[in-house]
């Protein structure tokens, strides 16, 4: 049964709409490959999502092969893809969601006076042309949805006339986007409002949401635009989105089952689900998730002061107003230790989220058993690294890191001795650097050269102490290729070296698929048309 039509619940019910696809992964640096999509895909259709912006079929071939496989493979939510407001884009989006059980077009257009500038049409003429692409996207499929971009910038009687003629035309739903994240939630509630209140039909469609984070707002102008009568939030998984984001899915999602005495609306979404999504669009997207992020930051259940600490102890109410278990959080006990077996891991892992066939598991359990010869203790996020780890390489990248031994401290010249297998052929070179990662960066630079320029260098400590596991990771970017690579060792060096080599490896799929299935982006969608 699909969500989006379920039956009314005694409870009204807010649609989600998932943007990581479309809006996350257009944020610079988050490209996802063709699979990490798919699994991202079937990981929100499962979790209830009820509808999937899978991503803007014109913008590339890879977009469209992306679109029209999560189509193909959908099996509960409707998939969307985005289109500009030409029957080109239009045509070419619906030839990738058709394959969907539930398909829907998403057109737009930006409808306010600085948007409006830049195809140089003036009021009646923008008009007409939303007339016209929502008519043609609405001979194509019955579910259309239509948004006016920079909305919250837009003059309020022109934003009345463009929704009128836009639900005329026959959209289903009309999305009102914060595109900068310029709105006040009083804002955002006034502009519902006044949408329901002036604009014949309006009672018929559904209003959506769509907020992006700059002032820090997003998630309260959703909630507000609730409040006022949308039914729709578009969101993303971690609020991955271009500069501050999006409004992110898991803090609407549990802000509404949190405070469901004050907003009384449910979603369908399978809360438990949240976590393990968080983390692995983290690890697609190479974005770290902040410690302090609501809902998925690592200390967001953590009661560090004495004072909550006791509390908790007492009764966990007096601190806690949601359950880690309710967001798929396991304890954060200590879980395993070296005379851990594999079936032990085996169940810790699956409790993670992580399912593992048998060759898989005995991968991970070599791995696990290396980590837990080095380190004490072994706990939840170790193994969450090591996962994390183990996916980002595989025996078949270009390059490989087979050996490294450094030589740092107060006395200069800080060295690195590194063996590179390139192609399965062993490289191996001294180099010196300002410290001993500079060193070994410089040494995977002179065995590989190439024209990347580092964008971005982190280290987190994954738990606390002084053998904990670094994770580390590693922006790159070649002539409008951006590359992310991350890696988990207790050795920090060891750790930012496997994260450069895993970008660089990442960078070389990237140029190799440039020809056919390109990932590049050929259109940009600010422009609208
Ligand atoms: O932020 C925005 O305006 C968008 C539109 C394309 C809906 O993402
Ligand atoms: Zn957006």
């Amino acid at each position: 049964m699909t969500t989006e039509n379920a039956p009314a619940s005694p409870q009204a019910r807010v649609l989600i709409f998932d943007t990581t696809l479309r809006d996350g992964e257009q944020s610079p640096g988050a490209t996802m490959t063709h699979d990490e999509k798919l699994e991202i895909a079937g990981l929100l259709d499962e979790m209830g999502v009820d509808i999937i912006e899978a991503g803007f079929p014109i913008a590339s071939e890879g977009d469209f092969n992306a679109v029209s496989e999560i189509a193909r493979r959908s099996r509960n939510s409707t998939i969307c893809g985005l289109a500009r407001a030409n029957y080109k884009d239009i045509d070419r989006c619906w030839e990738a969601v058709k394959h969907a059980r539930s398909p829907r077009i998403h057109t737009f257009i930006g409808t306010s006076p600085l948007h409006r500038a830049i195809p140089n049409l003036d009021m009646d003429q923008m008009a007409e042309r939303i007339h016209d692409t929502v008519t043609h996207a609405r001979n194509l499929c019955d579910n259309v949805q239509w948004s006016p971009m920079d909305a919250t910038r837009t003059e309020p009687d022109y934003l009345c006339r463009v929704v009128e003629i836009a639900i005329k035309a026959g959209a289903t739903t009309i999305n009102i986007p914060d595109t900068v994240g310029y709105t006040y939630p009083f804002e955002s509630a006034k502009i519902i409002r006044m949408l329901l209140e002036r604009v014949p039909g309006a009672d018929k469609i559904i209003f959506a949401t769509h907020c992006h984070n700059d002032l820090g707002m997003a998630t309260a102008n959703s909630l507000a635009a609730v409040e006022a009568g949308a039914r729709q939030i578009e969101c993303t998984i971690n609020g991955l989105g271009e500069r501050a984001g999006n409004t992110a899915l898991e803090e609407v999602v549990m802000a509404l089952r949190v405070r469901n005495d004050i907003l009384p609306y449910q979603t369908g979404i399978d809360t438990t689900k949240i976590m393990h999504l968080s983390r692995r669009v983290s690890t697609v997207s190479g974005f770290p998730v902040q410690f302090n992020k609501a809902i998925v930051g690592k200390n967001a259940f953590l009661h560090e002061s004495g004072i909550h600490q006791d509390g908790v102890l007492k009764n966990v109410e007096t601190f806690e107003i949601m359950r880690p278990e309710d967001i798929g959080l396991t304890q954060k006990n200590l879980t395993m230790g070296k005379h851990s077996g594999r079936a032990a891991l085996r169940a810790k892992l699956k409790e993670l989220g992580f399912d593992l066939a048998d060759n898989q598991l005995n991968d991970v359990f070599v791995r696990f058993k290396a980590l837990a010869d080095r380190k004490k203790e072994v706990y939840d996020d170790d193994l969450v690294a090591l996962m994390k780890d183990q996916e980002t390489s595989t025996g078949s990248d270009t390059l490989q890191v087979k050996r490294l031994r450094v030589v740092c401290g107060t006395e200069g010249p800080r060295e690195a001795e590194l063996t590179l297998l390139i192609d399965g052929v062993e490289h191996a070179i001294d180099a010196t650097g300002d410290g001993p990662v500079d060193a070994a960066f410089n040494a995977v630079d002179m065995l590989y050269p190439h024209q990347a320029e580092l964008q971005l260098y982190q280290v987190n400590a994954v738990t606390e102490g002084t053998d904990a596991q670094a994770t580390v990771s590693v922006r790159i970017s070649e002539d409008g290729r951006i590359a992310t690579g991350s890696s988990a060792d207790t050795d920090t060096v060891v750790a930012s070296v496997k994260a450069y080599v895993n970008a660089l490896n990442r960078l070389i799929e990237r140029r190799k698929k440039s020809a056919p299935g390109d990932d590049v982006k050929t259109v940009d969608y600010r422009s609208s048309t």
